[in-house]
């Protein structure tokens, strides 16, 4: 079966089953959204039908949730946990310092939250999601969707006095309509090209009105899993400096390709 795969995917498979060696018996889980957190809620599963250990999880999204529960996982609302041992994530783009920008699954909401309360959290990401300075991937904005347009113009005012390189801000959409959250939020993306001064930004654009949340990760993240298609993985830990260079048997995977159904 892996050789159907892409070695992009077969980079996030290897990242994924790296970062559940994290997962300790008893932990209480973040599970984070989108394609490489559900290879990692994959591995998780096996690893506690395997192990025979005990995790309870929270998801950022809804489709994690639900993929969580199917592999037979425990799932709980935040509030049943209020705090959480472990985030595991993906990132959209990740710089030298760990800040990230997330939220091109349009999960930033649940899954900053999650991550927030968590004592450490790792992401997990194929090496193309490394870059010298965040921006290249447009910035997702969480904003309500009662007077989004008057958010959007407050937005493109406000990205004039800040150290961009563009300023594109565009609502997303999903067959033809605003693409709502899981909270019935809409999402603006910021088309910046590079942010000279993420966590400024970060900070600006949760002031003004009708911003809910923005996609910029600033000291959240501890460690990043970086996968490579040849099934090479490198651990780096922010807070510590320690950088491990380590390999996943891409062949151990056959179950989980085996029934893929995403
Ligand atoms: C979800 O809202 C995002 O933050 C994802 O974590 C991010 O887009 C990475 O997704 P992939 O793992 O699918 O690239």
């Amino acid at each position: 079966m892996t050789a159907e795969l892409s070695p992009i995917d077969k980079a996030k498979y290897a990242a994924a089953r790296r970062s559940v060696d994290f997962v300790e018996n008893g932990m209480k889980l973040g599970l984070g959204t989108g394609s490489t957190a559900a290879w990692m809620v994959r591995c998780l599963a096996e690893k506690v039908k395997a192990e025979g250990i005990s995790v309870t999880c929270v998801a950022t999204s809804k489709r994690t949730a639900d993929l969580a529960r199917d592999l037979g996982l425990t799932v709980v609302g935040m509030d049943d946990v209020k705090w959480l041992d472990l985030t595991i994530d993906g990132a959209d783009e990740f710089d030298p310092n760990l800040n990230l920008i997330k939220g091109g699954g349009a999960a930033l909401l649940q899954e900053k939250i999650v991550a927030t309360a968590s004592d450490r959290m790792i992401v997990i990401a194929d090496a193309a999601k490394e870059v010298a300075q965040l921006g290249a991937f447009p910035l997702p904005v969480e904003v309500i969707p009662f007077g989004w347009q008057t958010t959007k113009a407050l937005i493109e005012e406000t990205l004039y006095s800040l150290d961009v390189l563009n300023r594109e801000v565009t609502l997303r959409t999903h067959r033809g309509k605003p693409l709502k959250t899981d909270e019935s939020h809409y999402i603006l993306d910021l088309n910046l090209r590079r942010i000279g001064n993420p966590r400024q930004l970060a900070l600006v654009l949760n002031q003004i009105p009708g911003v809910v949340e923005n996609g910029l990760f600033i000291d959240i993240c501890d460690v990043v899993v970086i996968g490579n298609g040849d099934g090479r993985v490198t651990v780096r830990d922010i807070n510590s400096g320690r950088i491990e260079d380590g390999t996943v048997n891409l062949a151990d995977s056959g179950n989980i390709f085996a029934d893929l159904g995403d």
